[in-house]
């Protein structure tokens, strides 16, 4: 475990039902004057939620200009969208309400917005992103990226065919706002997909190379909250006391694998997912019970407090009781679009990323080709 770290997150993490109502407040708080001139990138389906409703009527004299939606893995086209659309409107700042892609676009928006860059700079040529990004706050409305608290962007460029991470300590949003309430309109398999990737980026942080204490305790707590509640919010989405722990557990998530990294799952689910068209979280948990039997000889006593966290015996029960977990969440224990002769070369070739880095037990290229076999029907 590591004991030479740096802690990283948003100033300012507000959880608690409701709490969406306080952005007007909380941008005034930003430094841009009592009218700050606002960017709103939102998504589609919370907007016809009606959730926002009274809140965006409440912001509309400080909203200068407006991304309505985002697709999944932003393109990096349309992160030059909307930074161009910020620049336009001379904003000051940048609100971001949606899940994971609509934050993520906002937050590299944010960043690029003041050098006038395409992100291509940023995403292909490793461009830096400057300390004087456009402050951005953010109200996930899915409770699973973890978006709203770490300093990386997920997108993708559609031309050069592949889907990855720009990472700056100057994308981390200023303030996340995270308001349990704004997820009830999720539909069951959106709650599935977005609670079992925060299940599996806590189980990942808890087990990586860059875990520390302060990271395993979040970590851990993150396991406990979504293990025993993302059946209940999965069940019956108007489940407050469910949804706000799950939205918790997801908080948590974030604040433990933003500082300790992720592993073998996120390593290969990022081509995997991108090869497929297939959600994120979705594809993380069909891969999760097979890369923590690949772990489990790695980390006995780690996989034993996994286990302890969720009441269950060893670590074996563990991994079982995830992949049950998974399966009564709707996720298959293969996936049926995968094909091996196809598909293996591909995600050998674009899954060398930091998460892979960080999976406590290495993985060589026949490793991977093994464990992309069990995932074949
Ligand atoms: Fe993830």
């Amino acid at each position: 475990m590591k004991t030479d770290y740096q802690l990283l997150y948003p100033p300012v993490i507000r959880f608690g039902w409701g709490c969406r109502n306080e952005t007007p407040a909380r941008l005034r708080d930003l430094g841009c004057g009592s009218l700050p001139r606002t960017m709103l990138v939102c998504s589609g389906s919370v907007r016809r939620s009606g959730l926002v409703d009274a809140l965006l009527a409440e912001l509309e004299p400080v909203i200068v200009a407006e991304q309505p939606g985002v697709s999944h893995d932003p393109p990096i086209a349309e992160v030059d969208a909307i930074a161009r659309a910020a620049r336009t409107a001379d904003a000051q700042l940048i609100l971001a309400i949606g899940g994971g892609s609509v934050i993520d676009a906002a937050k590299a928006a944010a960043g690029i917005a003041p050098t006038g860059l395409p992100c291509a700079e940023f995403y292909h040529r490793g461009q830096a992103v400057p300390a004087n990004a456009l402050p951005l706050v953010a109200l996930p409305t899915t409770a699973g990226t973890g978006a709203e608290i770490t300093m990386n962007s997920v997108l993708s460029d559609p031309v050069a065919d592949t889907k990855k991470s720009i990472r700056s300590p100057y994308l981390v949003p200023k303030i996340a706002l995270i308001d349990p309430e704004l997820t009830v309109s999720a539909s069951p398999a959106l709650t599935a997909a977005s609670g079992l990737d925060a299940l599996t980026q806590a189980i990942e942080s808890y087990l990586s190379t860059g875990a520390q204490a302060t990271s395993q305790a979040l970590a851990l707590a993150a396991v406990r909250l979504l293990y025993h509640w993302l059946p209940a919010a999965y069940a019956n989405g108007a489940d407050r006391t469910a949804r706000t722990q799950v939205a918790e557990g997801s908080m948590l998530s974030a604040m433990a694998f933003g500082q300790s990294g992720l592993g073998a799952v996120h390593g290969l689910a990022h081509p995997l997912g991108h090869l497929l068209s297939l959600p994120h979280g979705y594809t993380c948990a069909v891969l999760l019970p097979v890369i923590l039997r690949w772990n489990a000889s790695a980390k006995p006593r780690e996989f034993n407090e996994l286990a302890t966290a969720c009441g269950l015996a060893d670590g074996a029960a563990f991994i079982a009781a995830i992949a049950a977990l998974a399966n009564g969440l709707g996720i298959p224990g293969t996936l049926a679009a995968f094909q091996f002769d196809r598909d293996a070369d591909y995600i050998v070739a674009n899954c060398r990323s930091g998460s892979m880095k960080a999976n406590p037990r290495p993985l060589s290229d026949q490793d991977v080709r093994a464990i992309l076999r069990e995932l074949a029907p």
